[in-house]
C-alpha cells in the first residue's frame, strides 16, 4: 500500500525521502517493502523501516537514522552522497550505497556542452537571435577555446571522463586531487591555487561536503584570472557562491558555467542579471537514460543486500564485507 503509514508486520518497510525515480525504484521494490513516503513515518512504523531510498535533496542524517532501529540499507540516487551521513552510517551498522559509473558519460558530456556553451556564449547568441537583434547588427566575436589549458579540480571517474573529451578538442588537461591518480598521464598540481594560476579553465567535479566547502573561494577565483573561466558540475557548496557572483561582476574571471548552487532550486537573483555567466538547473545527469540506469543500481543495490549477497557498490564509509 504505497503512500500509506500502514506497514504489513512479514514484510520489510522502506522509507522514501522523496521521489526516487517512480517507475523504476517504486514499482520495483514495492513487491518486497511497504513504502513510507517520509511524510508518513510515524512511531509506530518507524520500527519496520529496514532501507531508505533517498534522493539527495532531504538529508539522511544521524537524527533519522536514530529513529529508525532496524535500519540496514540507505540507497543513494545519485553518485554524490553529501546528504546522506555516512560515517554517522557506519558507527550505526548501516550500509550505505551510491550510484557510480552509470552516470559518468552523462555528466561528462553535460560537462563539455556547459564549457563550450560558456566560453562560445551559445545561450548568449540564442537570445541574440529571437530577440531579433541580429536583424540590427552582427553578434560579437567572443572567447574561444583554443590556447587554453584546462585544470579538473577532481580526477575521478567522472573527471577522467571529461578530460578524455577534452583530448579530442586538443586542449591540454592538468589536474588536482588529494592524491595523483596512478591511472592518468595528466600532470597533477598538489596545490589548487598554484593550478588555477596555471590554467584558463577550472572544471569542478570533486565530491561535496564539508571536507569540500567553499574550495573555490575567493582567492582560487583571482588566481584563475582575467580570462578564466569556470565550471562547476560538483556541488553548489564546493563553490563560495558570493566571492564567484562578486568575481563575475568585476570580471575577476571571465565567465562561468554553473549546474549545481548552493541552495537549489534557489540562484540568487544577482546572476540572472550577468551575461558572462550560462546557468542550468541541475541536470547533469537528468536524461531518461542516465537517471533510469541510477535507479536501476539503486534497486539492485537494495535488492542484492536483502537476498543476502551484499550491497554492489557501498561507499567508501561502509565497506562490504563489512570492515
Ligand atoms: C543526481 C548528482 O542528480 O549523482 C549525483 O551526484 O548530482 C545527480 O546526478 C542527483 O543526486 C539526483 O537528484
Amino acid at each position: 500500500m504505497t503512500g500509506s503509514a500502514m506497514t504489513d508486520a512479514a514484510r520489510p518497510a522502506l522509507l522514501l525521502t522523496g521521489s526516487v525515480m517512480e517507475e523504476v525504484v517504486e514499482r520495483q521494490l514495492s513487491g518486497r517493502f511497504t513504502l513510507v513516503p517520509l511524510d508518513a513515518l510515524n512511531d509506530s512504523n518507524a520500527g519496520a523501516v529496514e532501507a531508505i531510498a533517498t534522493r539527495g535533496k532531504v538529508k539522511v542524517d544521524d537524527a533519522l537514522m536514530a529513529r529508525l532501529p532496524n535500519l540496514k540499507i540507505v540507497g543513494n540516487f545519485g553518485v554524490g552522497y553529501d546528504t546522506v551521513d555516512a560515517a554517522a552510517a557506519a558507527k550505526r551498522g548501516v550500509i550505505v550505497t551510491n550510484t557510480p559509473d552509470v552516470l559518468n558519460e552523462e555528466v561528462a558530456d553535460l560537462t563539455l556542452g556547459l564549457l563550450l556553451a560558456t566560453v562560445r556564449q551559445i545561450p548568449q547568441g540564442d537570445r541574440f537571435v529571437r530577440s531579433g537583434q541580429w536583424t540590427k547588427s552582427a553578434f560579437p566575436l567572443g572567447p574561444t577555446l583554443r590556447d587554453r589549458t584546462v585544470g579538473i579540480l577532481g580526477m575521478g571517474r567522472i573527471g577522467k571522463a571529461i578530460a578524455k573529451r577534452l583530448e579530442a578538442f586538443s586542449v591540454p588537461v592538468v589536474y588536482h586531487s588529494r592524491r595523483p591518480q596512478a591511472d592518468v598521464a595528466y600532470r597533477h598540481y598538489p596545490d589548487l591555487v598554484e593550478m588555477a594560476r596555471t590554467v584558463d579553465v577550472l572544471v569542478a567535479i570533486l565530491p561535496g561536503g564539508p571536507a569540500t566547502r567553499h574550495i573555490i573561494n575567493a582567492e582560487v577565483l583571482a588566481a584563475l584570472g582575467a580570462n578564466g573561466i569556470l565550471i562547476n558540475v560538483a556541488r553548489g557548496t564546493v563553490v563560495d557562491e558570493a566571492a564567484l557572483l562578486s568575481a563575475l561582476q568585476s570580471k575577476t574571471i571571465l565567465a562561468a558555467g554553473l549546474d549545481v548552487f548552493e541552495d537549489e532550486p534557489n540562484v540568487p537573483e544577482a546572476f540572472f542579471a550577468l551575461d558572462n555567466v550560462v546557468l542550468l538547473p541541475h541536470v547533469g545527469s537528468a536524461t531518461h537514460f542516465t537517471r533510469a540506469a541510477m535507479g536501476q543500481l539503486v534497486v539492485d543495490n537494495i535488492l542484492s543486500f536483502f537476498d543476502g549477497k551484499g550491497p554492489l557498490t557501498p561507499v567508501a564509509e561502509t565497506p562490504w564485507p563489512r570492515g
